[in-house]
């Protein structure tokens, strides 16, 4: 099982779901690839957020040796599932796409709510506030990911 984890810019959102899935997949043993992208470039090669960091240490997950890369045409062969964070993201993956095979790409929350096409919300434009929910919310349409895959 090959997975994409993709927002805008793979400093907040995508970084701690890579890193949060990761930490869930060791536990479980299981044989998972667990990478993430984002569809703009302004912050490749960059480290996650300060503070995607920082919540992610807080519940014992280390994500500072992550780095942001672009979302690619070429990611369509390389994985089984591209999870999408938000309606932006996939209106991006889908222009980048061109003739590759949409069906690949999936709303991330729809693990969560199915059907809802929800978007997780981005923290980059507002305070440390916003972090925790972020990965609280992550953290448990991880869990659905898990259950559902494993
Ligand atoms: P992310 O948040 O998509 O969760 O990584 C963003 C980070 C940076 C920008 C937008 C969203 N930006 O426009 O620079």
């Amino acid at each position: 099982m090959k997975i994409l984890m993709v927002c805008l810019g793979n400093i907040c959102r995508s970084p701690i779901a890579e890193g949060v899935l990761r930490h869930k997949v060791k536990e479980h043993g299981l044989d998972w690839t667990v990478e993430s992208a984002g569809t703009n470039s302004y912050h490749t090669g960059e480290a996650p957020h300060k503070y995607s960091q920082k919540v992610c240490l807080e519940h014992g997950i280390d994500i500072s040796g992550q780095r942001a890369r672009t979302f690619t045409k070429n990611d369509f062969d390389t994985y089984d599932v591209i999870y999408a964070f938000a309606g932006d993201v996939v209106a991006d993956i889908r222009k980048i796409a061109g003739n590759a095979e949409m069906s690949k790409v999936k709303y991330f929350l729809n693990e969560l709510h199915p059907g809802k096409n929800e978007s997780v919300p981005d923290p980059w434009y507002g305070d440390e506030s916003g972090y925790l929910p972020v990965y609280q919310l992550i953290d448990e349409t991880c869990n659905a990911i898990i259950e559902k895959y494993k």
